[in-house]
């Protein structure tokens, strides 16, 4: 089907096309974050795009060419974030141990995302989504994200120290200094998705919400860095990435999602 340039300005550049054809013609070691939000395996036809069928062979043969390729553009320090359903991710689990190795899987985020399929009967409700999160080696940006401070901590720490200029507790007789929240945790749950009311949507399905981005992107990049997303939808990692000061790569197959990314990119719909 080809890829083509859709836009491109000092901070983003967006393509068309089926990102296995972007990917074979990016450089290696070129991107320092990658996030995708995948296609699951509902086998789901969308208003925008459908799902897979949860077939293994159908999972390997789609998702192999593509993850060895992210992995050869992804540089040394580089991380990549692949979101998903529990139909789906035990297989690409295994791709990606074999393709980034074992020692290279971080962690396996559940984010509970609270709104949303309450329709099922005779089944336990679909409430979270997994996301697999790989470094690509040992030596990989990471800035450590903390909660809200709470008020159970304001209390605990409420003595100020004016040289410091921030709150500390005492222990021992040792100052104990406030650093923040509590460090975030593998699941969250304090992320909603979005209503179908919310002020963030832009009439895409599966629209992602832009919290969940900022929180992967501060944790996993810098100032300046590349981050690419190879089914980029409606363009929330892009607006996100853009936002925080970070340039952006963005790849999908519909002429929609094109357009409203490239719309939500240049701040028209944030
Ligand atoms: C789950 S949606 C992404 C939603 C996105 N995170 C958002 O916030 O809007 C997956 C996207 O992948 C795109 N897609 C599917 N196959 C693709 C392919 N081979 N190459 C590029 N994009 C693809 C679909 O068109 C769809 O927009």
């Amino acid at each position: 089907m080809g890829i083509e340039q859709y836009y491109k300005s000092e901070h983003a550049m967006l393509y068309k096309g089926d990102n296995l054809e972007l990917l074979k013609l990016l450089p290696e070691q070129h991107i320092d974050l990658i996030y995708c939000d995948i296609l699951y395996g509902t086998g789901k036809k969308f208003k925008d795009y459908q799902d897979l069928k949860p077939k293994k062979e159908i999972i390997e043969e789609f998702y192999e060419p593509r993850l060895n390729e992210m992995y050869r553009v992804l540089k040394d320090t580089g991380s990549i974030y692949l979101q998903m359903d529990y139909r789906i991710s035990h297989w690409v689990r295994c791709i990606m141990d074999n393709i980034f190795t074992y020692e290279n899987f971080r962690n396996k985020i559940v984010w509970k995302y609270g709104l949303g399929n309450a329709r099922t009967e005779t089944n336990y409700l679909d409430k979270h989504d997994e996301i697999l999160y790989y470094s690509k080696t040992k030596n990989f940006t990471w800035n450590l994200q903390r909660g809200e401070v709470t008020p159970q901590m304001k209390a605990k720490y409420c003595h100020w120290d004016e040289d410091e200029q921030n709150y500390y507790m005492m222990n021992n007789n040792k100052k104990y200094y406030l650093k923040g929240g509590k460090k975030l945790e593998n699941v969250w749950d304090d992320i909603p998705n979005m209503s179908s009311t919310s002020k963030e949507r832009v009439g895409y399905d599966t629209q992602k919400p832009k919290l969940l981005l900022e929180r992967i992107i501060k944790s996993s990049s810098n100032d300046g860095d590349i981050v690419a997303d190879f089914f980029m939808g409606s363009g929330t990692t892009g607006a996100v990435a853009v936002e925080l000061g970070r340039k952006f790569i963005g790849c999908d197959i519909s002429e929609k999602a094109c357009l409203i990314a490239k719309d939500r990119i240049n701040k028209n719909v944030i």
